[in-house]
């Protein structure tokens, strides 16, 4: 059966604060989703996903790649920004125009104007796969937002305060959803319930998340 939950598109626009400097822009990414997954297409190709290992030994459940001037990578030594594939050796792919576009046009109707990204983490999500409560704060600089785009399966997204203990709102994210947050709550806790399983038109079992940073 293929979940779609928000067919009937009356989210379509509109916009769901949580909080202030927080905002989800249902459909933000639909007119753009068929030049994004072409674009991801050719990353995959130079850029496999790969599952990460956590300083602590863990094998990340999330699959993931990256592209733009740095990556997101995790291994034995830690978290941090990476110019250079560590599986290929090369530099990531670069940014491609979509991306940016739909990047600086979402973090601007959130109110964060001349966002422009170097990084873009591509998280991929399988039945089952969650992402714990964390803080995006690899980043040197706090002051650009966080621009995350889900495609595929829908999920429910986590985003709760400044200390992990924090309530978390529990918001349902479907294809072509943008959450944007920065300024006061750049810093909060957030992830991602267990994915359920589902076949999606676009990404088969799958939840694909692109998340935009400003990471050098
Ligand atoms: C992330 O926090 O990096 C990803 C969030 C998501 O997959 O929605
Ligand atoms: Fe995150």
């Amino acid at each position: 059966m293929t979940l779609d939950l928000f067919a009937d598109d009356t989210r379509t626009g509109s916009r769901e604060f949580l909080g202030e400097g927080a905002v989800v822009l249902r459909q933000f990414a639909s007119p753009h989703v068929d030049a994004v997954f072409s674009a991801l297409h050719d990353i995959e190709a130079h850029a496999p996903f790969r599952h990460m290992v956590t300083p602590g030994g863990f094998r990340m459940s999330v699959a993931m790649t990256n592209c733009g001037e740095y990556g997101w990578v995790s291994d034995r030594r830690g978290y941090r920004y990476d110019a250079n594939d560590p599986l290929t050796a090369h530099r990531w792919p670069a940014l491609p125009e979509v991306f940016l576009t739909l990047a600086r046009t979402a973090a601007e109707a959130a109110g964060f104007p001349e966002f422009i990204p170097d990084a873009c983490l591509v998280n991929r999500y399988g039945p089952g796969t969650r992402l714990s409560l964390h803080q995006d704060k690899n980043e040197r600089d706090f002051a650009a937002p966080i621009v995350s785009v889900s495609l595929g399966l829908p999920a429910v997204f986590l985003f709760g305060g400044p200390q992990r203990a924090d309530k978390c709102l529990r918001v349902p994210l479907a294809h072509g959803d943008v959450v944007v947050w920065g300024g006061p709550v750049r810093l909060h806790f957030h992830g991602v319930m267990p994915l359920k399983a589902g076949e999606h038109p676009r990404t088969g079992e799958t939840r694909i998340n692109l998340t935009f940073r400003k990471a050098g």
